[in-house]
C-alpha cells in the first residue's frame, strides 16, 4: 500500500525552507501533499489559488508530490483523505514547544496510525519566516535565496 504523507502550512509564501522540508519528505513516502490552509484569520498577500499555483510550479521536479488546499480542522483533513502522516518542519526550540502541543492535541483527534512526523529545518533557513521575506521585499530589501526566484518575482510584482 502507498503511503501518502501531508505536509500542511498557510504558505503564504513558500520559502525555500518549505521547499527544502518539501524535498526531503519526498523521499520518504510514495506520495507527499502539500496542504495550503486556509485561515480566514488572516489577510494573505496570495490567494489560495495563488499560493498552489506557485507551489504546483516550484515543486513541479518532484513527481510524487501533489498540491491541495483546504480550510477546518487539519485532522478532518487528514482523517478524510487516509494520510498515514503529517509532516512539520522545527526551525527552533520555540517551534518544538508549539508543535509539541499541537502534535498532542493532533494525536488525539487523528484516526489510529496517523503519525506527526517531525523534520530539522535546513540551519540555513532556520531564521526565516514567510512573513519576514513579505516585510523585506515590501520594504525593496534583497530577498534573492529566501525564495525560489519565480515567486520572489511575483512578490514584486505586488507590493
Ligand atoms: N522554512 C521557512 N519558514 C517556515 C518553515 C520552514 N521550514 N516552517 C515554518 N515556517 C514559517 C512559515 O512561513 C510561517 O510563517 P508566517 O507565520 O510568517 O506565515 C510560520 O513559520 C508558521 O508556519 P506554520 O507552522 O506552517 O503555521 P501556519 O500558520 O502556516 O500553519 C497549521 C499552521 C496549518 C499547521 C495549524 O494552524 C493548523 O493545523 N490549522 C488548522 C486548524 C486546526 O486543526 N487547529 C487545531 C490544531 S491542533
Amino acid at each position: 500500500m502507498a503511503v501518502r504523507a501531508l505536509y500542511t502550512g498557510s504558505f503564504d509564501p513558500i520559502t525555500n525552507g518549505h521547499l527544502d522540508i518539501i524535498t526531503r519528505a519526498s523521499r520518504m513516502y510514495d506520495e507527499l501533499v502539500v496542504g495550503v490552509i486556509v485561515n480566514p484569520a488572516k489577510n494573505p498577500m496570495f490567494t489560495k489559488e495563488e499560493r498552489v499555483e506557485m507551489i504546483t510550479e516550484v515543486t513541479s521536479f518532484l513527481p510524487n508530490v501533489k498540491v491541495d488546499c483546504f480550510q477546518g480542522l487539519l485532522a478532518d483533513y487528514v482523517n478524510r483523505n487516509h494520510f498515514q502522516a503529517v509532516v512539520r518542519g522545527l526551525r527552533s526550540a520555540g517551534d518544538f514547544d508549539y508543535e509539541i502541543q499541537m502534535a498532542h492535541m493532533n494525536a488525539r483527534l487523528f484516526d489510529p496510525g496517523i503519525e506527526s512526523v517531525f523534520l530539522m529545518a535546513d540551519p540555513a533557513y532556520t531564521f526565516l519566516s514567510s512573513s519576514m521575506v513579505k516585510e523585506v521585499v515590501s520594504l525593496h530589501g534583497n530577498a534573492e535565496g529566501l525564495v525560489p526566484e519565480s515567486v520572489l518575482e511575483r512578490m514584486k510584482e505586488r507590493v
